[in-house]
């Protein structure tokens, strides 16, 4: 079994992807935003459940896709422990493992390119990131790099594996796709044969040029990618609005919600709760009543009763309709009131049929049928 590797010109990045073949559930080792919807069409392809993503470092050279799979493809997102990537769900340590089906990929510190770096292993394979490239290794001159640690790292930790074990780079410029630890230890023009000295001398001597998008990309990843000047900026940012606080996407009024920081408010009609599903513990609280979708005379009362003051109220209705005219009303009562874009089942398809572009139920939130 093999990982399947995917290539990224523009940069020069390798991502991989691992998966079990029995459960199909899959792991995606530094993804670029910029081949989103490639990796999405490999995921289809080998009718995959993606569940983590994971990065080796901090990238200065590309912005990672993470935060984007973790919306479309319902992925949890991991980062080393020491890479400032406070937005992964898991902050990995040392000998931690991640598990897909039966598989699991075992984090392995190897500091030195960047203080939090990690390699990943994965059976005999071995995800090298920017650590150990393909006879040579990464530069050491920025972001936290240190030779000294990378000399310790490459030698002490990987050259410990078996020489059989094959080297899954994070680039190569020259088309190479792989090696194994026993021909860069033999081998590297860097590394193989030298004292801790005579490399750190020739890491000192490169005199890199910076990189290109080192600005913009390092930033972006410390937030898994997600740019709050760009259009993913919706997806953790609410987004200001006439009339009321602002747009939030369902995930950060589920983030809000749960951190105790909003009240949230379902004001469908009591049938669509009963017939659609409903959301536990949400505070139902219709708009309009069926049948004829009169006013709720009793919406202002039950709203000054559900939310305390000095909390968010979030509104959710069947596609963010309802919920704007509520959210208006809210902010006329003084409330600080958003509405949740795509409500519970989102816009509906070509087909009529809703629940696949978007909505609270889409991005997995959790909800019953009555
Ligand atoms: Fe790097």
């Amino acid at each position: 079994m093999k990982p399947i590797q995917l290539f990224d010109p523009a940069s020069g990045t390798y991502t991989y992807l691992l998966f079990d073949e029995t459960s199909r559930e899959a792991l995606i080792i530094d993804p670029v935003d910029e081949q989103l919807e490639r990796d999405l069409a490999e995921l289809r392809t080998y009718g995959l459940k993606l569940l983590w993503t994971v990065e080796t470092h901090a990238h200065a050279d590309h912005i990672t896709s993470a935060g984007q799979l973790a919306e479309y493809a319902g992925a949890m997102t991991a980062a080393p422990e020491g890479s400032g990537i406070s937005t992964a769900a898991v902050q990995l340590k040392d000998g931690d493992t991640l598990p897909f089906g039966r598989e699991a990929i075992k984090a392995l510190l190897t500091p030195g390119h960047t203080a939090g770096s990690m390699c990943y292993l994965w059976r005999d394979h071995v995800f090298t990131g920017d650590t150990l490239l393909i006879n040579g290794c990464g530069r050491t001159d920025f972001q936290s790099g240190s030779a000294e640690a990378l000399y310790r790292s490459i030698t002490q930790v990987l050259f410990a594996l078996p020489d059989a074990t094959t080297v899954w780079p994070g680039h190569d410029y020259q088309g190479r796709t792989h090696t194994t630890i026993g021909t860069e230890k033999a081998g590297n023009a860097r590394i193989a044969g030298k004292s801790l000295a005579e490399f750190t001398a020739i890491m000192d001597a490169l005199h890199l040029p910076r990189p290109a998008r080192i600005d913009e990309a390092v930033p972006a990843n410390l937030s898994s990618g997600i740019r709050h000047d760009a259009g993913g900026g919706a997806l953790l940012e609410a987004r200001p609005a006439a009339g009321y606080a602002g747009d939030v996407s369902p995930q950060l009024a589920y983030r809000w919600w749960r951190s105790g920081e909003a009240v949230l408010i379902d004001v469908r009609t009591d049938a669509e709760r009963e017939w659609v599903g409903f959301i536990p513990d949400a505070v139902p609280l219709a708009w309009k009543q069926w049948p004829g979708m009169a006013a709720n005379a009793a919406f202002d009362a039950g709203l000054r009763t559900a939310v305390p003051s000095g909390k968010k109220a979030v509104l959710l209705c069947r596609s963010g309709v309802r919920s704007i005219a509520a959210a208006k009303r809210a902010t006329e009562l003084g409330l600080e009131a958003y509405n949740i874009l795509e409500g519970f089942e989102g816009d509906p398809d070509e087909r009529a049929q809703r629940g696949r572009k978007g909505g609270w139920r889409y991005h997995g939130l959790p909800w019953r049928q009555g």
